[in-house]
């Protein structure tokens, strides 16, 4: 992963006894890939789940499991100590009760009890197991003591049940261990970021759409999140809500306007990277139009420039950024743009290369500003260019203050 705080940090995962300890592997192959040195513990009850050896070889040590490995008399104080932090995948509702009450009991426990590292836990159970009041409460707890959490999904369970309870998905995990090593420059900050294109209804069932993922988008809401902003994405598509991020849902650029023009009141960082339409049908039919009353003339009327109407009326200090996906002229229309927008920072894109913009995972693109040098960044992925954008917009605040 590029641009990880990971890499070179010490992380303990703690493994417990629930069928998810399967997924926990997938975690471990991921901090390692990431550059961590990862140290495996193992609960009793995640013995039954899976094996020692397969954690053992992917990790960065041999599984531990016991307080009384004579090898090393006091482990949980040596592992707790060392530890830039303490994941634990997943975190079944026994170690959830026995931490919050501080019952050292097995050596996951003692670790959690003996660190001053920041401790992520990724509870995994059933539906009733996650929604009983002695599992919330103890979150609760947990969670107001700086215990970071990463909720469990809705999906498929073991035993053939569905509901909320399923493990974190490994890009969710990696997301809250990111942000809670990375840099914090943004804290303290409101950021609203739009993503994905807007729909503008024809009729009851019809709409003019464009290509747009909203995947830039959700890569600056979440690498924003990471450094410590109070984010707020107003999205038009259904991915995965980054963690820590508040998420609102909007279809037409009408409710997308009155979406960040209301969260703009707020705001310190205004990011507009949906695709917004700049055309809509001017009425839209109750019903379906039929197909047999022939051809329909579909008139269309300018949609509000959502970005260009927040420029004319930008408070001081805010910063506004734009985004510009061109197919010739990249530099020179961009930079046009970012006049004429009242602009802070326009993020431009050549939708037209191979791998760039619309649906792929990865961009490239120029980032221009009022004054200072343009930064050109070469294919790679949305987090990655997502970062460049944080830290241009970190280098702008601080020249305004
Ligand atoms: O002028 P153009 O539509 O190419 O500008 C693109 C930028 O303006 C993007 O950041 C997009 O989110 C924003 N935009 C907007 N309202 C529109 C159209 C585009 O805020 N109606």
């Amino acid at each position: 992963m590029s641009g990880s705080y990971i890499a070179g940090k010490t992380i303990v995962v703690g493994v417990t006894g629930g069928i998810a300890a399967y997924k926990a592997v997938e975690v471990c192959r991921r901090l390692v890939d990431a550059g961590a040195h990862v140290i495996p513990v193992m609960t009793a009850g995640a013995e039954h789940f899976i094996g020692r050896t397969t954690l053992s070889a992917l990790c960065s040590e041999p599984v531990q499991t016991s307080l009384w490995d004579e090898a090393s008399p006091i482990p949980h104080t040596r592992l707790g100590q060392s530890a830039d932090l303490i994941l634990v995948v997943p975190a079944t509702a026994r170690l959830i009760g026995a931490y919050t009450a501080g019952l050292s009991t097995d050596l996951l426990t003692n670790i959690l009890l003996a660190t001053r590292a920041p401790v992520v836990i990724c509870p995994a159970m059933h539906t009733e197991m996650w929604e009983h009041p002695a599992v919330q409460d103890n979150l609760a707890v947990l969670a107001r003591r700086g215990v970071i959490i990463v909720e469990p999904d809705e999906g498929r369970l073991a035993g053939g049940d569905s509901g909320k309870g399923r493990l974190a998905s490994p890009e969710r995990i990696i997301a809250a261990i990111e942000r809670t090593l990375g840099p914090t420059d943004l804290a303290g900050t409101r950021l609203v970021v739009t993503a994905g294109g807007t729909r503008e209804p024809i009729d009851a069932v019809r709409v003019i759409a464009n290509r747009s993922s909203g995947k830039q988008g959700y890569a600056i809401a979440s690498v924003a999140a990471s450094r410590g902003a109070t984010v707020t994405l107003i999205s038009t598509v259904g991915l995965p809500t980054p963690v820590g991020v508040d998420l609102v849902s909007v279809e037409t650029a009408a409710q997308m306007q009155a979406a960040v023009s209301h969260a703009a009141q707020t705001a310190d960082i205004v990011i507009m990277a949906a695709a917004v339409a700049d055309f809509r049908p001017k009425t839209v039919v109750a019903n379906k139009i039929k197909k047999g009353d022939g051809i329909p003339d579909i008139v269309l009327e300018p949609t509000p420039d959502i970005l260009a109407a927040l420029g004319a009326t930008k408070r001081p200090g805010q910063i506004l950024v734009g985004f510009a996906a061109e197919t010739d002229d990249l530099v020179a229309n961009a930079g046009a743009k970012l006049q004429r927008k009242n602009l802070d920072l326009i993020v431009a894109n050549d939708v037209s290369a191979p791998g760039v913009g619309f649906q792929h995972d990865t961009n490239a693109v120029c980032l221009l500003r009022p004054e200072g040098p343009m930064v050109t960044i070469d294919l790679t992925d949305k987090h990655s260019i997502a970062g460049a954008v944080i830290d241009a917009i970190v280098e702008i605040r601080a020249g305004l203050t």
